[in-house]
């Protein structure tokens, strides 16, 4: 039964000419798939209405082919022939009670063009601002093309409607949309009517949303996304001139949904921003206008949520992340299962499958994107096949996810862990500086596990080849995990470099498990994601000098895919940590370590007391080699499978890790024969005469 301090969250809201059904709004976000993965994101879409949220947007959709954002992959809104797609977005959202919600942009100065080849435009004439900064700049934009802009949304807004969406919103925020950049005097040098004053910045967007409003809301909400601060003081759009803009537009849109001025500050990481972190910025805004307000904030707590709700700062709860994790959370708030919820880890892995125009993937809902794909359900799992039982070895992230699933389907499934200690991985690194939420991970998992009566769970088992034959499971999954090296072997060494053993040299491993280097340390890095720098931060706060060094030309480069780069090397600058960037690891001596420069190859000494390597993992896979040379004896033993999984397979990072475990659950007994294509594709139709001639569009 619901908690009744929560009935709040389910009382409808009016937007405009539509009414939610409830307070849980999936705000915009991308996937990775976009125009390229319509079956994915639709029934991805699909899923969360059926979890219970009662506004589900979409990704960004471009309104015009000046609009583009290649190579990333979002929605298109560019002609009629993009309607089929929105449509079907809309139906399957509206199929569950859900309001739908289409997020417009026209990316002004985020757009290179590199797909459309057209000239791109903004407010003045600068650079394209983009991740990679292309070699491209936008020209200011006329009058005419002002008119014309206005007149791309209109249509836009047009086929929104005709698509069947409930809600449109125009995408201000994120330093974006050209809302945005004629909004901020950093991005509008003009000296116009739609240049200096703020009245004068907003003309724009009054008119835009006015537009929208004549165009379709008779039908539609029209809303606006609008950042909170672009935090480049008063130069920008800053967060005093985002309440002046309000007050003084207060009836204009039917909703105000604030998000951060960056994409890196609203979605931050939880390492460096907590749940409700945007908290400060809103306050107040919803004094300021009679329409319902939205801010995000990574919420998965109700009771959070509640607060904000009563303490005036929202009407909406917006939440991007907390719906992928959990597509179900509003579902389980509603059934008195806040306890089942799966709390996003704010690990931003989510966020890679965008910047790697990939498909995304979720650390905590494996099933995220593989919803069509692979046919997979965050919350339902098909019966098991047959009686037979299953061992899982090793409960860390892969095992712990193994067990759960195997254990939803109905199969008797014994875990065994040879530590005292579940949850592997997670649970070591949950103990490290800023990685708190990683145990949630487990947390979930185990609270799960801890229901089932199918699921035993063996601590302080270390299991042999010889025990697994003996005990005689039908099925065993070695996920054993994997341990850092300690021989300076990564990507800058393919092999091992000198090494001089007076050098004390420390893994990530032994500094979970609590030893501590002395003196000066050199934290060697050639993995390039996040551990690296927690170390680096956990030795400084041990007392240790610490020097950072590492073959890339930037600290942790890989994490400018979950977007928090910016944040760790600003975290070791003000740690007084020196960074020696580009330099690979050419020798380790008996009084420190030979650099050499990845450009020009000269080197240089650097004297140091230890070593901390973080660089490639092995897999701990022996038991699984030992199983397989034993595989004569399998059949008597009634042995019929072994299979290895996770990090004891191939390590990498830990979503790779719950989406093995997920992924042997759901195939243990797949009929499918072995090298079948693992998941459906989306397949561009290919026409073989007639439209395929050459000629104009
Ligand atoms: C994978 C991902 C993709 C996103 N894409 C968009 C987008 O297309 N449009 C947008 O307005 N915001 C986008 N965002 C930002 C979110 O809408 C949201 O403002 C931010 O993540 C903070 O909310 P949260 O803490 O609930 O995740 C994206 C966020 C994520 C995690
Ligand atoms: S990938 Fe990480 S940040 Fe993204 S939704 Fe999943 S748990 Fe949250």
């Amino acid at each position: 039964m619901r908690d009744p301090r929560h009935d709040i969250l389910f009382e409808p809201v009016k937007i405009g000419p539509v009414t939610a059904p409830n307070r849980f709004y999936q705000v915009p976000h991308c996937n990775g798939g976009g125009y390229r993965e319509p079956s994915a994101i639709t029934e991805m879409r699909r899923v969360k209405a059926e979890g219970g949220w009662g506004v589900v947007f979409t990704e960004q959709a471009d309104v015009h082919p000046t609009s583009d954002i290649t190579p990333y992959i979002e929605l298109r809104n560019w002609n009629d022939d993009d309607v089929p797609l929105l449509a079907r977005i809309a139906d399957a959202i509206h199929g569950h009670g859900a309001l739908a919600g289409i997020e417009l942009v026209h990316a002004g100065v985020n757009s290179p063009n590199l797909y459309t080849k057209e000239v791109p435009l903004a407010p003045s004439p600068l650079p394209i601002l983009t991740f990679t900064s292309d070699p491209v700049q936008a020209r200011a934009m006329d009058k005419e093309d002002i008119r014309n802009l206005r007149i791309w949304h209109r249509q836009a807004f047009q086929r929104a409607k005709t698509a069947g969406y409930d809600l449109i919103c125009l995408y201000a925020a994120h330093g974006f949309g050209i809302i945005q950049h004629f909004l901020s005097q950093r991005t509008n040098q003009r000296n116009d009517e739609y240049g200096g004053s703020l009245a004068n910045r907003a003309r724009l967007m009054r008119e835009i949303i006015s537009d929208a409003k004549e165009e379709i809301g008779d039908r539609c909400a029209v809303t606006i996304r609008l950042a909170l601060d672009e935090l480049a003081g008063p130069q920008g759009l800053d967060n005093a001139q985002i309440k002046d803009l309000v007050a003084m537009h207060a009836d204009l849109p039917d909703l105000w949904d604030f998000a951060h001025g960056s994409w890196e500050q609203c979605s931050g990481t939880s390492r460096f921003k907590p749940e409700a972190a945007q908290e400060d910025l809103i306050r107040g805004l919803k004094q300021l206008t009679p329409k319902p307000v939205v801010g995000v904030g990574r919420f998965t707590s109700p009771d959070l949520m509640v607060r904000q709700i009563r303490q005036g700062l929202l009407d909406f709860v917006g939440a991007a992340r907390p719906s992928i994790a959990d597509p179900f959370l509003p579902r389980k708030i509603a059934e008195g299962r806040s306890d089942d919820i799966r709390e996003c880890i704010g690990c931003n892995i989510c966020i890679t499958g965008d910047m790697t125009s990939s498909i995304s993937r979720c650390t905590q809902n494996s099933t995220f994107m593989e919803e069509w794909r692979k046919g997979w359900h965050p919350e339902r799992m098909r019966a098991r096949e047959s009686d037979d039982k299953v061992l899982v070895v090793g409960a860390g992230p892969a095992g712990l996810s193994a067990a759960h699933r195997l254990g939803q389907r109905g199969y008797q499934v014994a875990l065994a862990e040879a530590t005292a200690e579940l949850g592997g991985r997670v649970t070591k690194e949950s103990k490290l500086p800023g990685l708190a939420a990683w145990a949630r991970v487990r947390d979930y998992r185990m609270g799960q596990i801890q229901k089932m009566p199918n699921v035993e769970i063996y601590r302080d088992s270390r299991l042999s080849a010889a025990d697994i034959l003996e005990f005689g499971f039908a099925h065993v999954a070695i996920a054993t995990g994997a341990r850092w090296r300690c021989d300076g072997v990564a990507r800058y060494n393919l092999l091992p470099p000198p090494i001089d053993p007076a050098m004390p040299i420390l893994t990530p491993d032994d500094l979970m498990a609590g030893a501590r280097p002395t003196g000066h340390v050199v934290v060697y890095d050639d993995d390039h994601y996040y551990m690296a720098s927690v170390l680096a931060e956990l030795l400084v706060q041990q007392g240790n000098h610490v020097t950072f060094v590492t073959p890339s030309v930037k600290v942790s480069e890989w994490s400018s895919n979950t977007l928090d780069q910016g944040f760790i090397q600003a975290r070791l600058l003000d740690l007084d940590v020196p960074l020696r960037l580009s330099r690979g690891l050419s020798a380790i001596t008996a009084n420190g370590v030979r650099l050499t420069c990845t450009f020009t190859g000269k080197t240089e000494e650097l004297a140091c007391d230890a070593v901390v390597a973080v660089t490639a993992r092995l897999p701990i896979d022996d038991l699984h080699f030992e199983l397989k040379t034993r595989v004569a004896e399998w059949a008597e033993r009634g042995i019929r499978s072994v299979r290895v999984i996770g990090d004891a397979e191939a390590p990498a990072a830990i979503a790779w890790a719950t989406y093995a475990g997920h992924r042997y659950a759901e195939e243990l007994d797949d009929p499918r024969p072995s090298g079948s294509l693992p998941f459906r594709r989306e397949l561009v139709p290919t026409p073989r005469e007639g439209h395929a001639a050459a000629g104009r569009p």
